[in-house]
């Protein structure tokens, strides 16, 4: 059979590329540009020489952004208070398109090279059995005959020389990494223990705020429907308005200013813990922004039932179900909830924050800002009596109210 195999030009999919060959399948190979820092031609060739059918390259950086990020901006997506989720929106992408290779190429068999302990194996999966339910996943790395053979690195790259796979020349970072447009994520390896600081040189997209420049920068972003349609440098004029370019300068301007790090232990849907670190410099200034003119344009109550529709969605991005019913459902809520989520909000980049310096409303008329209109100050006495109500009584229960 044909096997379409999410291939990343590193050593641990070049040798699953090869091994899925001895095992007899026609391999075709795809990867994904997500934005990541990557030689893409030189993968090709890579893959060509190693015996793929093909090799697509496929450019979904616009897609990533629109159709994943957009989405988890209108939702202030973020996983246990902290994680924004920058692996979890990719592998639906990812798989989707790998699958629509599946189909087009008559493949029965998707690979990919995730293993058998994270959260990306179900993400991938998930996705893949989703969007073409006859498809079958090959997952190495829980297959017995695969992970017994190669129990470590050194395995790999034994097994890379003899099949004459190119082994990389410089020495691997010793934790793992997961980039692309959203974030970098570093884990496992020297990180596993949740105690050892991170080595002064790990994170590649931002800058250290100790290192960072002294000087701010402003910006001002505009939101129609909860998502951001501009950015403009308030001192240089230069403004963005296509979705790549505004998150692709975001990033530019969090990564200068050293935005977006935190280093935390997660619980993986699978039921262990995990130590990781990120950085998500464009995404933790739109979820700031984001917040800010969201709250001043929704409703109160609005707002409290959407917080916690968020929450949930978080959850479902991060244990992989983009392509559930539930998902659709509250994508649809969160969506209607974003309607007059429109405005600009100026803030400043800066030493690792972002400061929200002023925001202003595009649409909609704003009616609790307009104290005067309907409210007359004499109603609250009533308001205030008929809610001590409930607290008089509690506290004379307590035995509170009597005189001590
Ligand atoms: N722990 C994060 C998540 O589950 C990041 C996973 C990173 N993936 C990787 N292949 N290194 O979303
Ligand atoms: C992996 O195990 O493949 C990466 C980490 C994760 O998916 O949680």
């Amino acid at each position: 059979g044909t096997v379409v195999l999410a291939y990343s030009g590193g050593l641990d999919t070049s040798c699953i590329l090869v091994w899925l060959q001895e095992q007899g399948y026609d391999v075709i190979t795809y990867l994904a540009n997500i934005g990541q820092d990557e030689d893409f031609e030189a993968a090709r060739k890579k893959a060509e020489s190693l015996g793929a059918k093909k090799m697509f390259i496929e450019d979904l950086q616009a897609e990533f952004v629109e159709q994943f990020i957009w989405p988890a901006v209108q939702a202030n997506a973020i996983y246990e208070d902290r994680y924004l989720l920058g692996s979890s929106l990719a592998r639906p992408c990812i798989a989707r398109r790998q699958v629509q290779i599946a189909r087009q190429e008559g493949a029965q068999f998707v690979s990919h090279g995730a293993t058998g302990k994270g959260n990306d194996q179900i993400r991938f999966e998930l996705t893949c059995y989703a969007l073409y339910p006859e498809v079958q996943v090959i997952a190495p790395w829980r297959i017995p005959e695969f992970y017994s053979r190669f129990k470590g690195r050194d395995d790999l790259m034994k097994y890379a020389q003899e099949k004459g796979i190119p082994v990389p020349v410089s020495p691997k970072a010793p934790w793992s990494m997961d980039a692309n447009l959203m974030h970098i994520s570093y884990e496992a390896g020297i990180l596993e223990n949740p105690k050892t600081h991170r080595p002064s040189d790990l994170y590649l997209m931002t800058k250290n705020p100790e290192d960072s420049p002294n000087t701010p920068d402003v910006l001002e972003v505009e939101f129609l429907k909860g998502v951001p349609v501009k950015v403009t440098h308030l001192k240089e004029g230069r403004a963005l308005d296509t979705p790549l370019q505004i998150f692709s300068y975001l990033n530019q301007i969090g990564g200068k200013h050293g935005v977006g790090r935190i280093d935390i232990v997660e619980n993986r849907y699978i039921g262990m813990k995990s130590r990781g670190l990120y950085e998500t410099p464009g995404g933790t200034i739109l979820y700031h922004a984001h917040l800010d003119i969201e709250t001043f344009t929704m409703d109160r109550e609005v707002r409290r039932i959407k917080q916690g529709l968020g929450v949930k969605l978080s959850e479902l991005i991060y244990y992989g179900y983009w392509f559930s019913p539930e998902f659709s459902f509250l994508q649809h809520c969160i969506e209607k909830s974003q309607e007059h989520v429109e405005g600009n909000v100026q803030i400043s980049v800066f030493k690792g924050h972002v400061y929200v310096l002023g925001r202003q409303e595009l649409t909609c008329e704003l009616v609790s800002m307009n104290v005067q209109g309907d409210y007359d100050p004499g109603d609250a006495s009533g308001f205030i009596k008929v809610n001590a109500v409930r607290l008089k009584e509690y506290h004379r229960l307590q035995g509170n109210a009597q005189p001590k």
